[in-house]
């Protein structure tokens, strides 16, 4: 049972590995261990009452359980289920202690047989398809110490529970549950250590009686409907080591209460409707390492305290309206990690202070008043991997990439909406080996596409779009290994498509870009708390190829067929010539494909009508001539999709030339409202710090930050 529990946390663990919260500590585990072991479980005989007991629950399940109910074996030696000699004094008969039938797919639901295991310990139902209302009898279990129904159908009310004195550990997160929280479980457990009940719908205010709960180390209400003021008794719970409230509506201050929360290690009360000024009471949280308080409406400066906690290691502040400078006092923050201050208030320069927080991994200063220029002593921070300086006002992008080069982890840079007006930084032989993602759009640069650029060899997004630069496409860009999102659009390139780019590894199989860092990320989903669910629909960027609205000339390339995992192809607004290559039929992956406004002749390959995926087309205003093929999609674009091309005829058909998808994609619309919210960018940054996931943060951090998300 040990090595399963913590196994499973070890999903957890991916994430919070750098920030080292420390072992797993499995509560189960421990419940389990204070119990006298069986001497060997295989062949204990099964006490009659459990026997009645299992096989009645066994027939409310709508499966069968493993080998239960093999004639030949006891109940002991069922799949999930522990016997042993219960703790106290008349410990002389095997029972049953723990039932672990986590993540069984079963069905069906909690019946009145379950509640006579009247010695169980540990009962474990958690990642199942149960469902029915949550069975009042097994809140009166007395032996009961483990209680874990999450992540089931259950539905109703929470019962009122009033007497189950062993409970140190229940779970019913992520149910259909409803109603107020009434906390009138502690009137009869003094014990109570952690309480997850978050991802239902729970409504009302925060429960005031909560401060009976003297020995809780771990409330969880996040994701529910509670709203109201967070009571004061909240902060009589010293023992409180995490504390849990993200995705409610609680309103009000934020009480200086929180400084008697001497053992809390983590806050989130990000997306709440918190006002007024933070407490400036952390120097009384000297364990606190994760403060998250995103998309609230604080205001005000950010109290000394909290800039200059010794114990803090992400900080994320992100959508609020604090004001004032950044006034971090790296000399005091020795640990400080992830500092996200994005969409607030604040001006002032980029602190050089910041160049002390050697641990700093992720840093986000966008959608600031910020000026300056980035300091020089940035080159120290040599495990910077992600920064985000966009919509801000500071410049010389010269310097900035001199200095940032230095930092040798850097991956992630998105500095689209700032260094507006300059001239991109051609000469120079800057070298950022490790850059992944790279954004400055919409900063109207002037220049050419930098040489430097092809240094970075696992660059895998670019985006440059909606600057002034010009000249050729160089060559060198069929080069980048890795890239799987390629936006140009909305300069004055010049000169033809470079060939190289239909060469590009990615854009033809796309497992070359989704190996490795972008493949792991579906563990992340999945880690159990829930919190990482919502983004499963950002990694998965289309592959992508955008250079519209250039000066570009010359044919689109035969070899263009090859790309076959290429998703969104954009040409539009250039000055392509020459005939619509047949092989573009090869492109079996393609989803968007915009030509218009090209001098493109001849014919529209019949092999279009093959790319099953295709729904959006656009080929008007160019030379096109022939038939309009009917087949396949085309059945679906409407006549404005080939308008302005004088020899075209066929069927005109009253459709839109782009049809809605469902399953796709951020880049659609270029509209980050529809997108997001800001909790995204906080994962990013945890995932920053998780490293490794580049891909991802590849992926968010492009939707967010970059020129095209900024456009509307
Ligand atoms: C409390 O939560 C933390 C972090 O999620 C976890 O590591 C720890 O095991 C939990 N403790 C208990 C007693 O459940
Ligand atoms: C219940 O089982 C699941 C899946 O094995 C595990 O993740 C969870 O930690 C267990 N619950 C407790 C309270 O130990
Ligand atoms: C259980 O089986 C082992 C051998 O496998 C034996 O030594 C032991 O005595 C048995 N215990 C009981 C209670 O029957
Ligand atoms: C629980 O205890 C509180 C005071 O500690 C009391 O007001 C409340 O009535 C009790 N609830 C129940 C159901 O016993
Ligand atoms: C915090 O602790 C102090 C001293 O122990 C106490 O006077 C105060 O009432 C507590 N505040 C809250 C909100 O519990
Ligand atoms: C900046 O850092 C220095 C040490 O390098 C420290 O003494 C000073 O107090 C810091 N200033 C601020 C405003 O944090
Ligand atoms: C910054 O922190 C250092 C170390 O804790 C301290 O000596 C210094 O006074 C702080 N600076 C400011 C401006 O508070
Ligand atoms: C930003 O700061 C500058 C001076 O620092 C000020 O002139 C300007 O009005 C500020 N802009 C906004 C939007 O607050
Ligand atoms: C650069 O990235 C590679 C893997 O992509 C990694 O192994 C290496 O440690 C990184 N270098 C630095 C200095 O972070
Ligand atoms: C191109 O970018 C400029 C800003 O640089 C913007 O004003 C213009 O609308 C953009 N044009 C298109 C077609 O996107
Ligand atoms: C920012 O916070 C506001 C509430 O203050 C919320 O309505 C909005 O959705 C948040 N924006 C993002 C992008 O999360
Ligand atoms: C940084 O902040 C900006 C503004 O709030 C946001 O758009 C962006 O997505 C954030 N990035 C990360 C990684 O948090």
């Amino acid at each position: 049972m040990e090595a399963s529990a913590s196994s499973s946390l070890l999903l957890v663990n991916l994430v919070l590995l750098m920030i080292a919260v420390g072992p797993p500590l499995s509560a189960a585990a421990a419940a389990v261990s204070d119990v006298r072991p069986p001497p060997e479980t295989s062949n204990l005989t099964c006490h009659p009452t459990d026997l009645l007991a299992l096989n009645g629950f066994r027939n409310c399940i709508e499966l069968t359980i493993g080998n239960w109910g093999a004639p030949d074996s006891g109940c002991c030696s069922w799949s999930g289920v522990t016997c042993g000699y219960p703790g106290g004094g008349d410990g002389v008969q095997v029972r049953v202690l723990g039932l672990d039938l986590s993540g069984r797919r079963l069905k069906g639901r909690l019946c009145d047989p379950l509640a006579y295991l009247d010695r169980l310990v540990l009962l474990n139902l958690s990642g199942n398809q149960l469902g029915g209302a949550l069975l009042p009898r097994i809140f009166r279990m007395q032996s009961l110490e483990v209680l874990d129904l999450s992540r089931n159908q259950f539905s109703g009310y929470f019962p009122v529970v009033t007497d189950m004195p062993a409970i140190r550990v229940l779970d019913v997160s992520y149910n259909l549950l409803v109603g107020q929280v009434t906390m009138t479980i502690c009137n009869s457990s003094s014990k109570l250590v952690s309480l997850n009940m978050a991802g239902n719908a729970f409504h009302g205010e925060f429960p005031p009686n909560i401060g009976n709960c003297g020995s809780l180390q771990n409330l969880s209400l996040q994701e529910n409907y509670l709203s109201g003021y967070l009571p004061e008794s909240l902060f009589m719970l010293r023992n409180l080591r995490y504390l849990l409230l993200r995705g409610n509506s609680i309103s009000g201050t934020l009480s200086n209460g929180v400084g008697n929360l001497s053992s809390l290690v983590e806050l989130d009360i990000s997306r709440n409707f918190f006002w007024g000024e933070l407490p400036d009471c952390f120097a009384s949280t000297p364990k606190l390492e994760h403060f998250f308080a995103g998309s609230n409406r604080f205001s005000g400066s950010l109290p000394y305290s909290l800039e200059n906690s010794r114990s803090i290691k992400m900080l994320v502040l992100n959508n609020n309206t604090f004001e004032g400078g950044v006034n971090i006092n790296c000399s005091a923050m020795p640990h400080l990690a992830v500092l996200n201050l994005g969409s607030n208030s604040l001006k002032g320069e980029i602190p050089g202070n910041l160049s002390s927080c050697r641990k700093l991994q992720s840093l986000n200063l966008s959608r600031n008043n910020i000026s300056g220029t980035i300091p020089l002593g940035f080159r120290q921070l040599q495990e910077l991997s992600a920064l985000f300086l966009s919509t801000t006002r500071v410049h010389d992008l010269h310097s900035a990439l001199q200095t940032l080069q230095h930092c040798k982890s850097l991956s992630v840079m998105i500095l689209s909406l700032s260094f507006r007006n300059e001239q991109m930084p051609g000469e120079g032989s800057f070298l950022f080996q490790n850059l992944s993602a790279f954004a400055i759009g919409n900063s109207q640069l002037t220049g050419t596409l930098p040489v430097w650029l092809s240094g970075s060899r696992n660059l895998r997004l670019l985006d440059l779009s909606w600057n002034r630069l010009n000249g050729d496409i160089p060559q060198w860009i069929g080069d980048f290994k890795l890239i799987f999102y390629l936006a140009l659009a909305n300069n004055s390139f010049s000169g033809d498509i470079p060939e190289g780019l239909t060469r590009l590894p990615s854009f033809i199989d796309h497992k070359v870009s989704s190996l490795g860092p972008v493949s792991s990320i579906p563990l992340l989903l999945g880690n159990g708390n829930g919190r990482f669910l919502q983004y499963n629909q950002y990694w998965n960027l289309p592959t992508t190829l955008e250079l519209s609205y250039n000066k570009l000339v010359g044919p689109i390339w035969p070899s263009f067929g090859n790309l076959k995992s290429l998703q969104d192809l954009f040409l539009e607004h250039n000055h392509l010539s020459g005939e619509l290559p047949d092989s573009l039929g090869g492109m079996t992956s393609l989803e968007k494909l915009r030509l218009s406004h090209n001098e493109l002749s001849g014919k529209i390959p019949i092999s279009l009508s093959r790319l099953t995926f295709l729904s959006a087309l656009d080929l008007s205003y160019n030379k096109l001539s022939g038939m309009i093929p009917t087949g396949g999609q085309f059945s679906t674009f409407r006549d404005s999709c080939f308008e302005g091309n004088d020899g075209l005829w066929g069927e005109p058909l009253l459709k839109p030339c782009r049809v809605p998808l469902k399953t796709h994609s951020p880049s659609e619309d270029h509209d980050p409202q529809t997108k997001s919210s800001d909790e995204d960018f906080m994962i990013l940054a945890t995932m920053a710090v998780a490293g490794g996931a580049y891909g991802f943060i590849v992926t968010v951090g492009y939707c967010f930050a970059s020129g095209w998300a900024t456009k509307t």
